[in-house]
């Protein structure tokens, strides 16, 4: 079950859309398909209907039970992974890259990032849960630097969306909003490192994990170099 969703999630991934239209596993005019049917809100509409269905089916497959809750905990936080990364590294594909779907991609960062609050809702909602009705030994295990760095995390997860909306964006200031949404992203990928690392360490199944964080850093400082190189080019000498 992990190993599917996980590859679904990978196959989805920006690197292997290419790759998946090259070899005819997804139609050639994939940009087209994704430019009518997957945009703007229809992507967080998706993302909805999409963590209901897990939800259903993790029920359905292992009913009640802590290890169904812990399943789900998992698993929204990996679709988290998928769409925070992709919102993430939107603008250093387009820079970098300047294909159709990097430019979809870029143009539906917005909702994308919007579809990342709605899964990580789905993790908040899901540990309520588990402290509400397995509470043992969830809340044993709870260290208060999970508490407050979690917590701290929902806190900029929050503001980030409702600065998302035009006039709150505004109120805030255009300083101020890209100050939060820049050190905001860090801290979030921090976050992911901090959980996927130690991870791919023991287990070889979050190896792929780790290389997509990895691969996303990689992406932010290409593009920090390429802007510093054309500026230093473009300055008087
Ligand atoms: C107070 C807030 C949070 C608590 C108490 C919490 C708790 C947990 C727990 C207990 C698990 C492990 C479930 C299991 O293996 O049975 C988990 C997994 C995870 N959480 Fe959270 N979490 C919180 C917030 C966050 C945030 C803000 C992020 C990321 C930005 C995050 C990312 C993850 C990741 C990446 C995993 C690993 C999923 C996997 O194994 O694939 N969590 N969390």
């Amino acid at each position: 079950m992990y190993c599917s969703v996980s590859a679904l999630l990978s196959m989805l991934s920006a690197w292997n859309l290419e790759y998946a239209v090259y070899y005819r596993i997804l139609p050639k005019n994939l940009d087209i398909i994704l430019v009518k049917f997957v945009k703007n809100w229809q992507i967080p509409l998706w993302t909805m209907f999409g963590l209901s269905v897990l939800a259903v089916s993790v029920y359905l497959t292992l009913g009640w039970s802590e290890a169904a809750i812990r399943s789900y905990v998992r698993m929204s936080a990996q679709i988290s992974f998928v769409l925070f990364m992709l919102a993430f590294s939107a603008s250093s594909l387009q820079a970098l890259f300047r294909r159709g779907w990097t430019a979809v991609l870029l143009r539906n960062r917005r909702y994308i990032g919007l579809s990342f609050a709605v899964s990580h809702t789905g993790h908040l909602l899901a540990l309520f849960m588990l402290a509400a009705y397995f509470p043992h030994p969830f809340l044993d295990r709870l260290s208060m630097g999970t508490i407050l760095g979690g917590t701290l995390a929902y806190v900029i997860i929050a503001m980030m969306t409702i600065t998302s909306f035009e006039i709150p964006r505004r109120r805030l200031g255009e300083r101020y909003w890209k100050w939060l949404h820049l050190y905001g992203s860090w801290y979030l990928w921090i976050l992911f490192a901090y959980s996927y690392i130690p991870r791919a360490m023991k287990t070889e199944y979050y190896i792929p994990f780790a290389v997509l964080l990895s691969a996303v850093l990689f992406l932010r400082i290409a593009r920090a170099y390429k802007y510093r190189q054309a500026s230093s080019k473009a300055e008087p000498v």
